[in-house]
């Protein structure tokens, strides 16, 4: 999809409800001073909205809206649909939402709505249509932003009464299900569809073929509640696209490849869970996952630009850091840098959350820096224009993510429950970001041929079209390297014969007939200097041949790691959880016998995080300087942050950021000063 708005988009979040008339004014000039050209409306103002049921009130967006258009401010609207106000939970306490342990949520915070409620999605829609009808050829609208984050998990009546209906649709008997599930076990057995239920709590372990296919339906029925807001406002003539803000990266509720399929743009929110350097690391996980979902340009929907929040408190961000991060994000495809907020409240749950306008005043030295980042976004503007191909980054390295790797990891009494997808496919996506690789995350089942590595991190559950489509993509002349735990179960989570990883067993020609676990902390030495943790596999050969052995712990003596030719490529697979440093090793050395090298040569080496986004009619250079000294960059080009040519050499300081402009391409040279 292309997603390609006249400027890079700048602002946040704006809830002018909370503030007096006074306070719309000078909250204008001050957008106009910091150039900001887009806020987003509307996204918890329900109650005022529809003060009584049936009974809308648009008055206050009609005079806030005409205000930002003089201004020439565009906005996204968002339905308040996360947010249903309190007369509507007191009308309709079915459609509260109900907790795996069976307590029902009370209004008074938000997102209390059961998503499969008949009335919840009845005044979801009618609002909708209001706002559509009222606002749909506006324009200045940018977009419309239906809901917030979607997911909210509901395990009351009207979640099982919709569950019993797509389990329908998915197994079509009560046969298939019972096979499916293997309700022979703990005596599962249904006999009725009526006495299916959601995980709720009970006395001990879930059915994980259950667990998972209710993460799988609860991703869809959210979806569906998206797709009739989006259907009614489409049907009032309205030609905005359409997004809805997916909560990275804690969350894991949608299954996003399907989402982007319903959505004109893909749009992120992103709160960085650390103070250090891997925050970087973080920016470019969130933002490689992020295109790949969109197939192209896409909406940083939220960022906190003064917080870091940690655990149970937050640490501030320097003016410095808020800049590069919001740089780092468009150098790998976001549109826009928005923020939540745009003023600081002075009041309710999130008083102390950062926002653009603190609580000290447009006239404070942090709004400096928010008038500072409006100076750079638009001395940016030419980058918002993308090529022809649609292809922001060009990576020549894939990562197969999928919502379902996640979910069926997250089923409980695994050899080692400790193992996490996330934290193994973010590991992963590190490696390369270390080594200077650009990546894409892959759907399963997408066309791969363009990637000469492809890599498979922790995906437990590997369904018949996925094992049959990694078969093809090695078969027809790729290299596809297997991290465990990948491929011991099958779609329904079962157990798959023979030894592991089962699934994939003929594919990387060796198999381990038990899996050796280490206990917290523990490492495993390998033979080719690597080590591991958590997670050994003692494989024995079949045609593979061995790359590493175990030297020591539960598996010693055994194979760890594997090579092997199947048609015209190669597979290689990990029977160990490695550790950074050694997946860092092993994936370079993978991506080099790939043919895959760094990106921009030499940036790594001098401490560089550097980015090539292509444009329309130019690439643009993204270099940040992570590093210790001064840094040469040499290109036939133009620095777009000073207007320096940098044919003869720019010098870049620790922690400086420069953005170069040079034909499709071209060389940058990258030395020290
Ligand atoms: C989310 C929400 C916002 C706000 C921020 C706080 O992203 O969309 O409404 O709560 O988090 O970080």
């Amino acid at each position: 999809m292309t997603y390609a708005p006249d400027a890079l988009l700048y602002g946040g979040d704006y809830n002018p409800e909370q503030w007096p008339r006074e306070t719309w004014r000078e909250d204008i000039d001050l957008m106009r001073r910091a150039k900001v050209n887009t806020v987003t409306l509307g996204v918890f103002s329900w109650a005022l909205l529809e003060p009584r049921e049936g009974e809308y009130d648009t008055s206050w967006l009609d005079e806030i809206i005409a205000l930002l258009d003089e201004a020439g401010i565009g906005f996204f609207l968002a339905t308040p649909t996360a947010s249903p106000p309190p007369w509507f939970t007191q009308a309709h306490p079915d459609a509260m939402p109900v907790r795996a342990d069976g307590v029902v949520l009370s209004h008074g915070s938000r997102d209390t709505y059961a998503v499969s409620a008949p009335a919840y999605r009845a005044a979801a829609r009618r609002i909708a249509r209001v706002l559509g009808e009222r606002y749909g050829a506006h324009p200045r609208l940018r977009g419309w932003h239906i809901h917030n984050e979607y997911g909210t998990l509901d395990y009351g009546p009207h979640a099982a009464r919709a569950f019993r209906i797509w389990l329908r649709a998915r197994y079509g008997t009560l046969d298939a299900l019972n096979e499916a599930w293997y309700t022979a076990f703990w005596s599962q057995r249904y006999g009725a569809w009526e006495e299916v239920l959601p995980p709720r709590a009970t006395q001990y372990l879930h059915n994980p073929a259950l667990a998972v296919d209710f993460r799988r339906f609860s991703s869809d029925e959210m979806r569906a509640a998206f797709v009739e807001q989006r259907d009614e406002i489409r049907a009032t003539g309205s030609t905005a696209p359409f997004t809805t803000n997916f909560m990275l990266p804690t969350w894991n509720h949608l299954e996003q490849w399907s989402w982007a399929d319903v959505q004109d743009v893909v749009s992120i929110d992103h709160y960085l869970d650390t103070t250090g350097p891997d925050g970087h690391t973080h920016i470019a996980y969130g933002s490689d996952l992020t295109r790949s979902w969109a197939g192209g340009p896409w909406v940083l929907m939220e960022q906190n630009g003064r917080g870091i929040r940690v655990g149970d408190r937050t640490h501030a961000k320097s003016p410095a850091r808020m800049i590069q991060d919001s740089l780092g994000y468009i150098a790998r495809g976001a549109q826009s840098s928005l923020f939540f907020q745009w003023r600081a409240g002075s009041g309710g749950s999130e008083q102390w959350h950062g926002a653009l306008v603190p609580h000290a005043g447009g006239g404070s030295k942090a709004f400096r820096t928010v008038v500072e980042l409006g100076e750079i976004l638009e001395r940016l503007h030419e980058v918002v224009e993308p090529p022809q191909d649609g292809r922001l980054v060009d990576a020549r390295v894939g990562i197969v993510w999928h919502a379902d790797g996640w979910w069926s990891l997250e089923t409980p009494h695994l050899p080692n429950d400790a193992v996490s997808y996330s934290d193994e496919v973010r590991a992963t996506h590190r490696s390369f970001w270390r080594a200077g690789i650009a990546t894409d995350f892959v759907r399963p089942g997408a066309d791969a041929s363009r990637y000469r590595l492809l890599v498979v991190p922790a995906l437990y559950a590997v369904d018949d079209a996925t094992q049959d489509w990694l078969r093809r993509y090695v078969e027809t002349g790729g290299r596809l390297v297997v991290l465990a735990p990948s491929g011991l179960v099958d779609g329904r989570q079962r157990v798959g014969g023979g030894a592991y990883p089962a699934r994939l067993r003929a594919l990387v020609g060796a198999g381990a007939e038990e899996i050796g676990v280490l206990a917290a902390g523990d490492t495993a030495a390998l033979d080719d200097g690597s080590r591991a943790s958590d997670w050994v596999e003692p494989l024995v050969l079949d045609d593979a041949t061995a790359l590493a052995r175990y030297v020591d712990g539960p598996a010693a003596g055994a194979v760890a790691t594997t090579i092997a030719e199947r048609g015209e490529g190669v597979v290689v697979y990990v029977g160990a959880r490695l550790l950074q440093e050694s997946r860092d090793a092993l994936l370079a050395a993978q991506a080099g016998a790939a043919g895959v090298s760094e990106d921009i040569p030499g940036a790594r080496a001098h401490g560089l995080d550097a980015v090539r986004r292509r444009g329309a009619a130019a690439d643009f250079v993204f270099v940040f300087h992570h590093g210790g000294g001064p840094v040469a960059i040499t290109a036939e080009g133009v620095e777009l942050l000073t207007g320096d040519d940098a044919s003869h050499g720019l010098v870049l300081g620790p922690g400086g950021t420069a953005v170069v402009r040079v034909a499709s391409g071209a060389r940058i040279g990258i030395s020290a000063a």
